[in-house]
């Protein structure tokens, strides 16, 4: 019997790249041995911000592909859609009871994503955190495996989870839930800008490996990505050292190769980018042809995707309502 829970979701925006698949993905697949897993395409969270109504189907399929096609085994996890279930939203409210308004304000994801027009921001946009706060505790998740850049949240979530035990004066009811983030790279850069993230939202195409691009537009896009004219040697780990592009790149190529940034240093230390970029290009098409290859071949079927989408949601909606009608009895209202 397993007693441990993973839940972790993404947003079905589209273009996914391999930020996404080095910082959640992979490590999806990498867990589904040891805990009982549920996968979130969090269709609700992807239109707290401005989308395409015609397009929002095409990349929840696009995204389900990329679960799929990466290894995340659709007999032994839940892989499901986030409206389908609507615990999340009841659950949501009751959590928009406890959260505090001070404790949302401060988060960071937020006030980038608004920019400098707030006002304009969406309240679903807001109070997106205490969404994805329910997302885990509706299965009382006790791991969640994200990016670095949802480290905040999973904090959020831990403290509402903490506040309702003790309000409620039921102590453990929610286990505070871990976030599992992936320790060697735990956030892969633009391949422009160092100090940027690779991110969807980036309007430069050539800023990120999308997992659909052909070997062409990967070797076109390693060739330009922005480095330095040091050779490969250990103090792109310095502390102080400001050998951003050089040190994302190298993380990448540990992450792909599931070794250490170090040993990666190692092996080419002395070398030029040039001679670099060409083993790391052939590791990239290595690792991402047969994934994308694959997207494009499973998106194809949609029956075949909505079956077992269908069926993990049932599951889904099983665990999420017992739970839910726990929740409503504790808060008095069941
Ligand atoms: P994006 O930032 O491209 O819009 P999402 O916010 O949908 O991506 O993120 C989905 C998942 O991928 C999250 O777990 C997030 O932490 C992870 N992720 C996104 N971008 C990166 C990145 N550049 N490096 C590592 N992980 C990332
Ligand atoms: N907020 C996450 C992101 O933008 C996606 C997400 C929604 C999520 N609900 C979740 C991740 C619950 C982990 C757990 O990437």
């Amino acid at each position: 019997m397993k007693n441990k829970r993973v839940l972790s979701g993404i947003q079905p925006t589209g273009n996914l790249h391999l930020g996404n698949y080095l910082g959640a993905i992979k490590n999806f697949v990498s867990l589904q041995d040891e805990y009982e897993c549920l996968y979130m395409l969090a269709d609700y969270h992807a239109i707290t911000s401005r989308y395409k109504k015609e397009e929002i189907k095409n990349h929840i399929f696009e995204t389900a592909s990329a679960f799929l096609s990466s290894g995340v085994n659709d007999k032994k996890n839940i892989i499901f859609r986030q409206s389908k279930v609507p615990a999340h939203l009841e659950l949501a409210w009751i959590l928009n009871c406890i959260a505090r308004l001070g404790w949302l304000n401060r988060m960071t994801q937020f006030k980038e994503k608004a920019g400098d027009n707030k006002e304009k921001a969406s309240i679903g946009l807001y109070t997106y955190p205490v969404l994805m706060t329910a997302d885990i505790l509706i299965y009382k998740a006790t791991h969640v495996p994200v990016g670095e850049d949802q480290k905040q949240h999973l904090e959020l979530c831990r403290d509402i989870a903490q506040k309702f035990n003790n309000d409620f004066n039921f102590k453990n009811f929610f286990t505070l839930p871990e976030p599992i983030i992936p320790k060697n790279v735990s956030r892969i850069m633009s391949l422009k800008d160092g100090l940027s993230k690779m991110s969807k939202s980036d309007p430069s195409d050539s800023s990120r490996i999308n997992l659909k691009d052909n070997n062409d537009q990967i070797s076109q896009k390693i060739k330009k990505a922005k480095t330095d004219n040091e050779a490969i040697n250990l103090n792109i780990l310095d502390k102080n050292s400001k050998r951003y592009e050089a040190k994302n790149l190298i993380s990448i190529y540990a992450s792909l190769k599931d070794v250490e940034i170090k040993n990666v240093i190692n092996e080419f230390e002395g070398k030029t980018f040039s001679i670099f970029k060409s083993k790391l290009t052939e590791l990239i098409i290595t690792k991402i042809s047969p994934i994308s290859n694959k997207i494009k071949e499973i998106q194809k079927d949609k029956q075949y995707i909505e079956n077992i989408l269908d069926t993990s949601e049932q599951k889904a909606n099983k665990i999420a309502n017992e739970n839910l009608i726990e929740i409503k009895k504790i808060i008095g209202l069941n």
